[in-house]
């Protein structure tokens, strides 16, 4: 019998090889470690799926018996970006990031959390701060309390295209993982909420709070500490043009500081 990739269902006998950076809990750097575990292949498998193998029978390569990994998951779709981690060094989510493409010749897979976000357990990380960075530039339309509002405001359907490939952000963090100004101990809010920025002031309801987006990212950690350069865009799985949206939100900045006494 063969698979969709024509290879045959005996592969099965092949086992993937896994690396996994472990961590017991927050706070915890002392039990940081690496541990290896082996599991069946199976056609199409993704790294979601080698993990949960090992949840079911958490055996290392030396044969000792371990906690189960910790992992998120929730969409398998490459909707939500909980599953996100670090896959041989790249930045990506496990939920799509298939086992014969990683490892064609069963090489080792290594897996660790994204390191710019606080460990919680395992692959577990708290992005927290992502949310914090939405807050902050009002990564929503306002209503004005629950009454019926008639019909929105009219919009292009080029506009709304223009607009919809901003709105395909799930907030994995990737951009931020890859980016040399996201750190500790730099307060840069990171490209995904610049795009944020740029999605919403686009909208002809999202309009209404423009002024108060801009200030929000013409302080300290705003759009004039992005060093441009360019890895956000590289790593961002849903091709979002990163870049394109720094470059508005700072001309749009620039435009605000210069001319925004007038529209007061
Ligand atoms: S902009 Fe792209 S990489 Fe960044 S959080 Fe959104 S989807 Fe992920
Ligand atoms: S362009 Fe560079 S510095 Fe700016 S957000 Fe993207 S990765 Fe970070
Ligand atoms: S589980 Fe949602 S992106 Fe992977």
């Amino acid at each position: 019998m063969a698979d969709t990739n024509g290879k045959k269902s005996s592969e099965s006998g092949r086992l993937v090889h896994l690396r996994i950076r472990r961590q017991d809990g927050r706070d915890m750097p002392e039990t940081r470690r690496w541990e290896e575990f082996k599991v069946p292949y199976l056609p199409q498998m993704n790294v979601h799926s080698a993990l949960q193998q090992i949840q079911r029978a958490p055996v290392t390569v030396q044969g000792k018996v371990v906690a189960p990994v910790v992992w998120e998951a929730a969409c398998l779709e490459e909707v939500c970006g909980s599953c996100t981690m670090v896959i041989n060094g790249r930045v990506r989510q496990a939920c799509s990031a298939l086992v014969h493409t990683l490892s064609p010749k069963g090489e080792v897979i290594t897996i660790e959390p994204m390191s710019k976000f606080p460990v919680e357990r395992d692959l577990v990380v708290d992005r927290s701060r992502m949310f914090d960075a939405l807050k902050r530039v009002k990564a929503w339309i306002d209503l004005d309390g629950t009454h019926e509002l008639g019909p929105g405001p009219r919009e292009a359907p080029e506009h709304q295209q223009e607009r919809y490939p901003l709105s395909r952000c799930m907030t994995c963090g990737c951009c931020l993982e890859a980016c040399p100004q996201y750190n500790d101990s730099s307060p840069f809010i990171g490209a995904f909420a610049l795009n944020a920025v740029r999605l919403y002031n686009m909208h002809p309801s999202g309009a209404m709070h423009r002024t108060a987006r801009l200030e929000s990212v013409m302080g300290e950690g705003g759009v004039a500490d992005c060093g441009k350069a360019q890895n956000c865009v590289e790593v961002c799985p849903k091709e979002i043009p990163l870049v394109d949206s720094i470059a508005d939100v700072a001309r749009e900045t620039t435009k605000q500081l210069l001319f925004g006494w007038l529209l007061k």
